[in-house]
């Protein structure tokens, strides 16, 4: 798929062509001591976030929450919890992030709110509130138990009596995240004015929680018997039309567009946990939607290899509107660390596939260090999900900066919130920092040879492994720049063979860091697991 189309996006605009990283701020890095990552934290780093090479960070929330689900669950939208610091600190971090050139991205959770938000509170006081209808209140069914048969994605039923009232409030999470009515104009009212006090203060977009579940069927119909693979936390196919992917959702966004819109190069990201053909709906109807509805192709595969990626790609390409600007997930704070879900070596070629496919690269914390899923003991497992069997906390460890205490992410004496993981002393920043071959070099490499080649952050890809079992070969292309993509994803030494792409080219990268120099194709071999970016030097 190629975008060199005169379409007026060649030259790629910061969201198009730079590298996005979350940073969950509990576990990023905690200045204040009380074993929570903080405001102050992401500041005291963010030339190490300038060194990854990174344009943009995106925040989990940092919204005042009782942090029932860690910041997910929003008691006010437009302040800073204390935890993570004061407005003036954000202030702060906003500046001192644009004078180094790194946008800044919000969490914007708009299907809930804390059931502790003035909101909620006013809409439960009594029925005739004049927020009653801001949320969902349903009458108990006739034998006076729950309203029908939704269970939440936390365990449970969707539905939590109100003693008060007599009435149930509906909550897709947990309990304490009960759900706003997104059919009262008023609703929609007040959070687009959210949107605009932060992008008003400067802030850069929005990565927009749960976003294909905001409309519940009116008339809360039972969902289908047995909810089946949707067992998988948010993962999984269409199989809950009591709650997802409404139509009436894509009018939301479209409004939510229109707001961004009110602001320059402002971008909306969404999670969406679609398959593919549903997904690219959220790009809008002539891309008036979303820029980058998130592709969780890479997250939610459960099988890791040449033939699963190829026919990822394939599939997104052919799903893609005319236009549409691609991104690629490979983590996030819900889900296992690629370096467990892959392993070592695998992880090192997920990194490369990442930053080399086209569109926007996504990327979660650690994973620059190969930061694996620890294990966390029962009496410490603090995730509300696991109460449905899914603990996430394994992959909301601190950050390892370090060999200090703690890994460096707090203070000697403080104790973390989670626990770090016991792989600190080998996968930490000042370790890897120092080792040309280490996992952060070779990040910091991509992210290098990303930026040096258009055909990197711009150029038009092709997938040319054909049957080959274990490899992924791929080309990219702009304006005469072609750099190849090879990935041996087996466990023998694998011959390239000759391929339609000319014979010499020189080595960029290889994921071991430990070859250079010019080579010839068709006599190329690459070790097992070991991917290589060559930058092909035979006239196109
Ligand atoms: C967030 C989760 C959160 C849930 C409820 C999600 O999709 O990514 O971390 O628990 O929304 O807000």
């Amino acid at each position: 798929m190629s975008f060199d189309d005169g379409s007026g996006m060649a030259e790629g605009l910061w969201w198009q062509t730079g590298v996005i990283y979350q940073i969950y701020p509990r576990s990023f890095s905690d200045a204040s001591g009380d074993g929570v990552g903080d405001l102050r934290g992401v500041i005291n780093r963010l030339d190490y976030i300038v060194g990854l090479g990174i344009d943009a960070i995106w925040l989990s929330p940092i919204y005042p929450s009782p942090m029932a689900d860690f910041g997910y669950d929003v008691s006010s939208y437009v302040d800073i919890d204390p935890v993570f610091g004061t407005l003036d600190d954000f202030d702060e971090l906003l500046s001192q992030a644009h004078q180094r050139g790194i946008r800044v991205i919000l969490d914007l959770v708009l299907n809930h709110t804390s059931d502790e938000h003035p909101w909620f509170i006013e809409s439960r006081s009594s029925r005739s509130s004049p927020k009653r209808d801001w949320y969902l209140w349903r009458d108990p069914a006739p034998d006076g138990g729950v309203p029908n048969n939704w269970t939440a994605f936390f365990g449970g039923s969707t539905w939590e009596l109100d003693e008060g009232t007599g009435q149930f409030y509906l909550h897709l999470c947990h309990r304490k995240q009960p759900d706003l009515n997104w059919r009262n104009p008023d609703v929609r009212a007040a959070i687009y004015d959210v949107m605009r006090f932060w992008f008003d203060r400067g802030v850069d977009g929005f990565r927009i929680d749960a976003l294909w579940i905001l409309i519940k069927d009116e008339d809360f119909t039972d969902n289908p018997e047995p909810p089946s693979q949707h067992g998988e936390g948010f993962i999984g196919g269409y199989m809950r039309p009591g709650f997802e992917d409404h139509s009436e959702v894509q009018d939301i966004v479209s409004e939510m567009r229109m707001v961004a819109d009110e602001y320059p190069e402002r971008v909306l990201m969404g999670e969406i946990y679609l398959p593919v053909e549903r997904l690219v709906r959220y790009y809008g109807e002539d891309l008036t939607g979303l820029h980058l509805p998130f592709n969780f192709g890479l997250v939610t595969t459960t099988e890791w290899g040449a033939r699963s990626a190829s026919r990822l790609v394939a599939t997104y390409e052919a799903a893609l509107p005319e236009g549409a600007w691609p991104n690629w997930v490979l983590g996030n704070h819900d889900q296992p660390r690629i370096a467990s879900r892959a392993g070592e070596a695998d992880s090192r070629m997920a990194q490369m596939l990442l930053l080399t496919l086209q569109g926007t690269p996504i990327c979660y914390f650690g994973d620059e260090l190969g930061m694996r899923d620890c294990v966390i003991p029962d009496e410490f497992t603090v995730d509300p999900q696991a109460a449905a069997g899914r603990s996430r906390d394994g992959a909301r460890t601190p950050m390892q900066w370090s060999l200090a205490p703690h890994a460096g992410f707090t203070t000697p004496h403080a104790v973390p919130w989670l626990p770090v993981d016991g792989s600190y002393p080998n996968i930490n920043v000042e370790v890897q920092d120092v080792d040309p071959r280490s996992h952060l070099s070779l990040f910091r490499r991509l992210i290098e040879l990303r930026r040096e080649h258009p055909a990197l952050h711009l150029g038009s890809q092709k997938v040319m492994n054909g049957d080959r079992e274990e490899l992924l070969v791929f080309l990219r292309e702009h304006n005469g720049d072609r750099v190849l993509v090879i990935l041996n994803f087996g466990s023998s030494v694998l011959a390239v063979d000759s391929m339609e792409v000319g014979e010499k080219a020189r080595v960029l990268c290889s994921t071991l860091m430990d070859r250079f120099g010019d080579v010839y194709i068709s006599s190329l071999e690459l070790r097992s697991h070991e991917g290589l970016l060559l930058a092909l030097t035979d006239a196109g």
